[in-house]
Order: C-alpha cells, then sequence, then structure tokens
C-alpha cells in the first residue's frame, strides 16, 4: 500500500486524555463528510512525547492536536512555529508535512474569536475595553487575539498578578492589570468580559467577582464549558448582557485541524454541539 491510498489518522496527544471531547468532535465529522479516517485519543507521558509525535507519521498520522500537559513543550519540538503559536506560547494542532517536518500551529484564538463572532454577530472587538480574568494559557490566547482584532484597551486581571505582568510585558501598554481584589472595578464600560480562569468548572471553585459595575451592552463569555451555562454567565444574562458559553470555542478550535488534515472545511452547528454534549 503506497502512502496514497493510506487510511489518513489524525488523533489528540495528552495525559490524561480520556476526558478529551475533540474526538466526538472529530468522528462527528468524519461521519458527516463520509471521511474515510480516524480520530484516536492518545495517553503519552512528557518523556515519551518527542518520540510519539516523530513516530506518528511513520504510522500514518497526518497531524495531532495536542492538550493539557504538552501545548507548551511541542513548541520545542516542532520543526516550524506558526506567528499565532508563537505568539500564544503554546500549540494545539500539528501537521505532518510530507517531507517529514512538523508544523505547530494555535488555534485557539481563532476558536475564541469565532465563537464570539457567530454567536454575537454584532459584537465588536473595537467598541470599547475588554476585561479578562485569568491570565493562564487561555488567557494568553485571548489577549492575543482581541489585539489582533483591533482592541484598544485589555484589562486584566489575576490571582497571581505576577502572570498579568508578564502578558502586559509582552503585549505592551494596551493591557491594564488590575489587582485580583478589585478585579469587578475593571468591569465598569467594559464591552467585552471574558472569564478565562478554570473558576466555575464543575468541581472547582466559584468565580466571585462582584458584577454591580457590568453594564447591560457587555457581550459577556466564559471559557469554561462544564456547566455549559455558568453561575458567572447565568449572572450576566441576568443583567441584560449578551452571552456565549465557552462549548462553540472548542468546537471552533477544531475546525482548521479538519480541514489541513482531512482537506475539508468543516462547520460548527447545532448537530455538532448535541453530538459532542450528548
Ligand atoms: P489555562 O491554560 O486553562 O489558562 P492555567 O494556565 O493553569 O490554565 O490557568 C488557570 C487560570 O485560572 C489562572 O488564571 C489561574 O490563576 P493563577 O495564575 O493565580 O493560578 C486561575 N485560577 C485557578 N484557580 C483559581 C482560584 N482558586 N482563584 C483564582 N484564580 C484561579
Amino acid at each position: 500500500m503506497t502512502s496514497q491510498n493510506r487510511i489518513p489518522l489524525a488523533g489528540v496527544i495528552g495525559r490524561p486524555v480520556a476526558h478529551s471531547k475533540s474526538p466526538r468532535i472529530f468522528r462527528h465529522w468524519l461521519t458527516h463528510f463520509g471521511v474515510k479516517g480516524h480520530y484516536i485519543p492518545m495517553d503519552v507521558a512528557e518523556q515519551d512525547l518527542e518520540t510519539v509525535i516523530h513516530a506518528l507519521p511513520r504510522l500514518g498520522f497526518v497531524g495531532v492536536n495536542v492538550t493539557i500537559p504538552h501545548k507548551e513543550h511541542v513548541l520545542e519540538i516542532a520543526d516550524l512555529v506558526s506567528d499565532q503559536a508563537a505568539l500564544t506560547g503554546s500549540a494545539n494542532t500539528l501537521v505532518f508535512r510530507d517531507d517529514g517536518t512538523v508544523h505547530a500551529d494555535s488555534t485557539d484564538g481563532h476558536g475564541f474569536m469565532e465563537n464570539l463572532r457567530s454567536n454575537a454577530p454584532d459584537w465588536d472587538p473595537g467598541q470599547g475595553p475588554a476585561a479578562i480574568l485569568g491570565a493562564g494559557g487561555a488567557a494568553r490566547a485571548v489577549v492575543a487575539s482581541l489585539l489582533n482584532a483591533g482592541a484598544e484597551e485589555i484589562r486584566l486581571s489575576n490571582r497571581t498578578r505576577a502572570r498579568s505582568e508578564i502578558l502586559r510585558k509582552e503585549f505592551g501598554a494596551k493591557v491594564r492589570i488590575h489587582d485580583w481584589n478589585e478585579a469587578g472595578d475593571m468591569l465598569k464600560g467594559a464591552r467585552t468580559v471574558v472569564n478565562a480562569t478554570s473558576l466555575g468548572m464543575v468541581g472547582h471553585g466559584r468565580l466571585q467577582v462582584p458584577l454591580r459595575d457590568l453594564s447591560g451592552d457587555a457581550v459577556v463569555t466564559d471559557l469554561v464549558y462544564a456547566p455549559l451555562e455558568t453561575e458567572f454567565l447565568a449572572q450576566a444574562r441576568r443583567i441584560g448582557c449578551q452571552t456565549v458559553d465557552g462549548l462553540g470555542m472548542l468546537l471552533f478550535q477544531a475546525a482548521p485541524g479538519f480541514e489541513r488534515w482531512f482537506g475539508i472545511a468543516p462547520h460548527v452547528d447545532d448537530q455538532l454541539r448535541q453530538a459532542v454534549l450528548s
């Protein structure tokens, strides 16, 4: 069998990986488009990461998604790192090229933007300040994509202030830091509000930022999608804000990988959401 008629394989590498929703997303698209291909979850230890990544193309893999805890480490293993991945400081999508090279990309920022654009069509990141809670890996992708989309002011608050300061240093003066115990103050006049912490997720602590200064014309999104409507989103909805749940970001970030590996641009629709939630 030549490499041309091999059945293309893709998958997700992480540890743990059993909880990943990516296999459901990709299996839905593979079935929907009648693509002869497979998407496989792979639990890989840190010390095996490089060996595994170099072995996968020989097994017929055309690429993989990468999840926690390997998203940063893969940048060192890849032969080519996209601007987006370099900016985000991590990669979630690897493409194995025919010439044997490994290309790393980050589609988290794309997922974040497409989720807001498709669920809040009138939203414009240049309309006013954005307030972001959190300064971890996910927040970094959000900051990069908002600045890229024309945001003029990004207010950032994180429990560990030093992490906010790293982002300010990297992204410049448009990023303004607020103390975590005064995070509620940065919501005043904010037009985009993002929870990029893990607070509010099933099994994690509560997000207890007071929303008294949040105005009803803000678009509010939460990167947490379990539960689908977090307490934070429910409160914002009651204030009158347009709210966007975090599941869409997960679905949209997967689309570029599918297109690169299997040659078809997939859509994110309600059928896909239901397939992932069921
Ligand atoms: P991710 O890649 O998902 O962003 P991360 O880099 O571990 O994951 O970041 C998690 C975010 O949730 C951080 O902003 C973290 O704050 P710290 O930088 O202070 O750790 C935030 N977070 C997690 N648990 C928290 C808690 N109990 N209180 C406040 N913030 C919390």
